[in-house]
């Protein structure tokens, strides 16, 4: 099953991608992550990855594209894939197409989680993201046990840079310019899904499960 994870940022892509790779057994490939991984590495695609995260930019396509058809060519994806965060602009999403096509393959699913804009700053104040292992909590909607404590890896938990509210404005104007036209793109293609992101984490789990069977 390949999977494509569209929506605002903090529309809960990550916390539902998650959720479907452990459920179907598939990787789960997040592009920010990738990006903040290499930050933390310190490579030269972190440093210049950084540049344009901490404005609440988009990452240039051209370092974006081949990064996210090599991962998808590694043999733990032979059977699918739930891509978090890509495509995000439509060069984006025809790089995809024309890659999968190369393979006579085509993606599966777009699932659109939809979140207005009002309800996405107080999500993003209250998300925390784990140092050690990158799972993500809220302090208020998906705690930890212990505060300020990852329950998987006992990591140190911590405020994205990207997180505050100034930021979080630019990231939801640049997702309204250049990601939001990848709905139109989908719906064309046929494989757009839709979902209420509003409501709580397991019923936004739930309709998804029901619609991938
Ligand atoms: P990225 O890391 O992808 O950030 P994003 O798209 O802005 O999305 P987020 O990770 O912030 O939100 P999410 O939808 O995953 O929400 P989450 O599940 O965490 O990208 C960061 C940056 O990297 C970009 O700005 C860009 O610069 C660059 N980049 C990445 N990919 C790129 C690309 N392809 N091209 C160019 N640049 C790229 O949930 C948010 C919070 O809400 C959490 O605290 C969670 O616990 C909580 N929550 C989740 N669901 C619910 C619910 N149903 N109810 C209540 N709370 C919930
Ligand atoms: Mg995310
Ligand atoms: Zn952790």
């Amino acid at each position: 099953m390949k999977i494509i994870m569209l929506g605002a940022p903090g529309a809960g892509k990550g916390t539902q991608a998650k959720k479907i790779a452990a459920k179907y057994g598939i990787p789960h490939i997040s592009t920010g992550d990738i990006f903040r991984a290499n930050l933390k590495q310190g490579t030269e695609l972190g440093k210049k990855a950084k540049v344009y995260m901490d404005q609440g930019l988009l990452v240039p396509d051209e370092l974006t594209c081949d990064l996210v058809v090599d991962r998808i060519s590694q043999p733990d994806a032979v059977n699918g894939y739930v891509l978090d965060g890509f495509p995000r602009t439509i060069p984006q999403a025809e790089c995809l197409t024309n890659a999968l096509k190369e393979r006579n393959e085509s993606m599966d699913i777009a699932i659109d989680v939809t979140v207005p804009d009002e309800n996405i700053i107080n999500r993003m104040s209250g998300r925390r993201a784990c140092l050690g292992c990158g799972a993500t909590y809220h302090i208020e909607f998906n705690p930890t046990k212990t505060e300020g404590v990852c329950d998987a890896c006992g990591g140190e938990l911590v405020l994205r840079d990207d997180d505050k509210p100034e930021t979080v404005k630019k990231r939801l104007d640049v997702y309204h310019a250049q990601t939001q036209p990848l709905i139109d793109y989908y719906t064309k293609a046929g494989i757009l899904y839709s979902v209420d992101g509003t409501q709580d984490i397991d019923k936004v789990f739930e309709d998804i499960t029901k619609k991938l069977g």
